[in-house]
């Protein structure tokens, strides 16, 4: 069956090892497949829901679209394109935004976690977020989502707006439900510094995670430095559940390498941390320098960037306008 795929990053800078494996590299995967049709925003109004600087913005927008070119997503065969300029973003957002229930919305762990303690300050647009992020999703008739297990919530929400909107409106799959692509292992990299804290873009040390845009000696500084514990490594997987740290690296070294957890807790068995991670450090150099100095290289040239996105715009323009407009007919307006 051809695929429709679409997902979303955010423009906030630090893309980093978590974003890249929970995300980024199966949208290579999926691109690569001639059969599927593939749209990869960068979610500019999404960033907006938190204070950012406008001209970070400016770069942070361009910066992703490289590191999404340099990590193996071909621009001919996908639509790439920032959300805020195509409008049908922000007007179905608002529609489905009469659809969804405060309920619903006042259930989403990602909201409770970044408004923190004090909610009453936090924007609304952090608090609807995930019904842009519905209106994203099914402006393009996408039946699949390819995220990180954080968001998976947010596409439980999305499958819920869509079929009250079916509902409510007799209109029998109007909206598609799309089913969520979820790496079946290692769905959540975790920080370099604590095994149960996620690896994040906003977390204060740079020595928590592992940046796209990191160069070998910064790549080896943080393997260093990554938390372990004294034992030497498992033997069994089922050691790993009562050791966040470990089961973080030997996930991540997993991911990069191919092989299964079961196959690198063996080639490790009752090693010291001290030759794993020197391992784990060289896989990380093969893998990540390459797309660190590609976008390192595709910075420099703002142009061609800024013609990707103009020539993805305009693609998805097409496509979103003719759903709004069926949209407008349905709702009556
Ligand atoms: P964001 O940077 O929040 O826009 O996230 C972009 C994509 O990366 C989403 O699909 C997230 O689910 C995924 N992602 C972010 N952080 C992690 C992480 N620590 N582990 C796995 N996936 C992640
Ligand atoms: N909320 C997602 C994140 O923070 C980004 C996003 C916005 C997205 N719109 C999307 C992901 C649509 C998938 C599909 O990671």
């Amino acid at each position: 069956m051809k695929k429709k795929i679409f997902s979303g990053v955010q423009p906030t800078g630090n893309l980093h090892l978590g974003n890249y494996l929970g995300a980024i590299k199966n949208f290579v995967e999926l691109n690569n497949d001639d059969e599927n049709k593939c749209i990869f925003c960068v979610v500019d109004l999404h960033a907006i829901t938190v204070n950012q600087d406008p001209k970070e913005l400016k770069n942070n927008i361009r910066e992703t679209v490289a590191t999404f070119i340099a990590s193996g997503i071909d621009p001919q065969k996908s639509i790439i394109f920032n959300q805020s300029k195509v409008s049908a973003h922000s007007e179905a957002a608002w529609i489905l935004s009469c659809v969804a229930r405060m309920g619903w919305l006042n259930r989403m762990t990602q909201f409770k976690e970044k408004a923190g303690k004090d909610k009453e300050k936090a924007s609304i647009g952090l608090y609807s977020y995930p019904v842009l992020m519905a209106a994203d999703i099914l402006l393009y008739d996408t039946t699949h989502v390819p995220v990180g297990d954080d968001q998976k919530q947010h596409l439980e929400l999305c499958r819920d707006i869509a079929q009250k909107f079916n509902n409510d409106f007799k209109t029998d799959n109007f909206f598609i439900s799309p089913e969520p692509l979820i790496q079946k292992e290692f769905s959540r990299i975790m920080s370099l510094k604590d095994g149960t804290k996620k690896m994040s873009k906003s977390e204060l040390s740079d020595l928590s995670r592992i940046n796209l845009t990191d160069e070998k000696e910064q790549i080896i500084n943080k393997i260093k430095k990554a938390k372990t514990d004294a034992l030497p490594l498992p033997t069994t997987i089922k050691e790993l559940d009562s050791r966040p740290e470990t089961k973080n690296l030997i996930g991540i070294y997993s991911s990069l390498t191919g092989l299964t957890l079961e196959k690198s807790v063996e080639k490790f068995a009752e090693k010291n941390f001290s030759e794993f991670k020197e391992s784990l450090t060289q896989i990380l150099i093969d893998k990540i320098t390459p797309i660190s100095n590609e976008i390192k290289k595709l910075l420099s040239e703002k142009n061609y960037l800024d013609e990707i996105l103009t020539e993805g715009c305009k693609k998805a323009e097409i496509i979103s306008a003719e759903k709004i407009k069926k949209i407008h007919e349905i709702v009556g307006f």
